[in-house]
């Protein structure tokens, strides 16, 4: 089938949700995703958006915090327009119908978390990308201009490559047309042409074993950006959260919002004794490139898989009713966070690197914009300040269809749209070894973990490289002969992920934010 819409948006989280709605008034819009509309990062974030609300704070303070985490490598102009854009963008989201939880007198209840010298955190609970999810999708769902359909796969944008003209990163003027999709239930594949398309796919957690990530998040608007050569940038910086809930057979790694640190939860050895003194001065607030690098050393020295979080001193009932969705998680396993310490080991959490995009959110590719987690705004530097990418989203989502409004009337490319030819899979058979994906995906995940983690060294990125070289050439093999299908895409997406990951670490020769070798100590 051939669709043709005005906006494109592949990706239902905060920032294809936050962006669809903007432009919806203009023209016609049409969201893809591959799962369940709700299924994302967004629903999983728990701590909070990142804002200053009352003259308490002050943006200064923000943005100071905000360059600090991000180890002097931060896009100093956009950190200042993110953050002070922030409070008209929390107030479209309330109105869009978001709650966040106030106190008594009706002001937001703000919480604090690692990095952040101020109590600045709005949050629902301790399930807020729930609750804006909600929120976002309900608005969505009373639009009359949207079309939101699931269980559709992106799997290449479409460019003049398309219309078999050849394209190099050098060739100027790469143009975006839309994107080739999988229809999920009915294993066709859909030519969707746009006049303006947003990447929101998030982010690639799933490179790594471990990941608080859900399934989907597997790098897949990064990807197709590099196959189509576009710019991509930051993509050594993977952020891993210090405290997911250990519990080896639960994929993704279930949080502890930092947001408990920020209330009085302790790091603590397996003896019990508190280690975080031996590694910085703001303990276990710090933020969390340290606090991951500093569990992730106590590990070693100690040679276990998991250290404590004790919750014990905040009390029962703010435990209770501040953080009701992981007192039941846990209280499900056995463990009371009222009487017993968590054990919590770090997780592949956030990718702060991605598409590069301008402050308006547009790529190096025409036409084509990201927003969320797949993009690089240069806000976040070298690691990304807790619940600063919520913020990111709505910004950026605000800022890219300000823009695309303003672009898209302009555009005349559906003149071109007959000389787009539909996907070819003439000549392909059926992969019936679904081993040959499964076990090839648990290798990319086992050389990332082991060699591309928390800490590297150039022995470890340079076998990373070479192992994931076989990897590459065997799964592209199976991908020119094989019937497409998602899991197949998605690996190849994973790999191609992990290789811009290997190469722009090997090329950073300093350390800086969440890069870590022990080669450039
Ligand atoms: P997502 O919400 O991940 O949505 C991606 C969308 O893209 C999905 O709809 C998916 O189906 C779609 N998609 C992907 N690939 C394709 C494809 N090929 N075709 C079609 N559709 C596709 N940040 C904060 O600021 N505060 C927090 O408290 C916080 N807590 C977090 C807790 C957890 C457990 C995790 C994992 C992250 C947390 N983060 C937090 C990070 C934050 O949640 C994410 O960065 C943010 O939600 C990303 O939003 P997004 O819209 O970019 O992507
Ligand atoms: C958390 O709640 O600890 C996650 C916050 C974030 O990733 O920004």
């Amino acid at each position: 089938m051939r669709y043709e819409v005005d906006f494109l948006v592949i990706g239902s989280g905060i920032a294809g949700l936050s962006f669809a709605l903007k432009v919806a008034p203009y023209g016609k819009v049409c969201i893809l995703s591959k799962g369940e509309a709700s299924e994302g990062s967004t629903k999983y974030a728990q701590g909070g958006i990142a804002a200053v609300m009352y003259d308490t704070d002050s943006f200064d303070k923000h943005i100071a915090d905000t360059l600090v985490a991000g180890d002097g490598i931060c896009d100093r102009e956009v950190v200042e327009m993110t953050i002070r854009e922030a409070p008209q963008r929390i107030q479209e989201l309330v109105k869009y119908g978001v709650n966040f939880d106030k106190e008594s007198g009706g002001r937001f209840d703000l919480h604090r978390e690692g990095g952040h010298s101020e109590f600045r955190i709005l949050h629902h609970k301790d399930n807020t990308g729930a609750e804006i999810e909600r929120g976002l999708l309900q608005a969505i769902h009373d639009h009359p201009n949207i079309e939101l359909k699931e269980n559709q796969f992106a799997i290449d944008i479409i460019t003049q490559h398309h219309m078999g003209q050849r394209v190099t990163k050098h060739t100027p003027n790469i143009d975006c047309y839309g994107v080739y999709a999988l229809d999920c239930r009915t294993n066709q594949i859909d030519t969707y042409l746009a006049k303006v398309t947003l990447l929101a796919t998030g982010g690639m957690g799933n490179v790594y074993t471990t990941t608080t990530t859900p399934i989907i998040s597997t790098g897949d608007g990064v990807a197709m950006v590099h196959r189509a050569r576009g710019v991509l940038k930051d993509l050594e910086f993977m952020q891993f959260h210090p405290t997911s809930l250990y519990n080896p057979a639960e994929k993704p790694a279930f949080l502890i919002t930092e947001a408990m640190r920020g209330a009085g939860a302790i790091l603590k050895d397996r003896q019990g004794k508190e280690f975080m003194q031996k590694y910085d001065k703001r303990l276990s607030l710090a933020p969390r490139d340290i606090v991951a690098r500093a569990i992730d050393n106590e590990l070693k020295l100690a040679g276990v898989d998991y250290l404590w979080l004790d919750a014990r001193g905040i009390g029962k009932n703010e435990l209770i009713n501040g953080f009701p969705t992981i007192y039941a998680k846990c209280l499900e396993l056995g463990i009371n966070i009222t009487k017993d310490m968590i054990p919590v080991r770090p997780a592949a959490h956030y990718q702060c690197g991605g598409i590069k995009v301008d402050r308006n959110g547009r790529s190096s590719i025409l036409h084509l914009y990201a927003a969320g987690e797949c993009s690089c705004t240069g806000l976040h530097g070298g690691n990304r300040l807790a619940s600063n990418s919520l913020l990111e989203a709505v910004v950026y989502a605000h800022n890219a269809a300000m823009d695309a409004i303003d672009q898209f009337a302009k555009n005349n490319q559906s003149d071109l749209y007959n000389k787009i030819p539909d996907w070819n899979a003439e000549g392909m058979v059926f992969n019936e070894e679904m081993v040959l994906i499964t076990q090839t995906k648990k290798e990319l995940q086992e050389i990332m973990s082991n060699y591309v983690g928390i800490v590297r060294s150039d022995l470890r990125l340079q076998r990373a490289f070479d192992r994931l070289n076989l990897i590459f050439r065997e799964t592209e093999e199976l991908y020119n002969r094989s019937v497409l299908t998602e899991p197949l895409s998605e690996l190849r997406n994973l790999i191609a992920c992990a290789y811009l990951i290997i190469k722009q670490a090997m090329a950073r020769r300093q350390n800086v934010g969440l890069h870590y070798s022990i080669d450039l100590i």
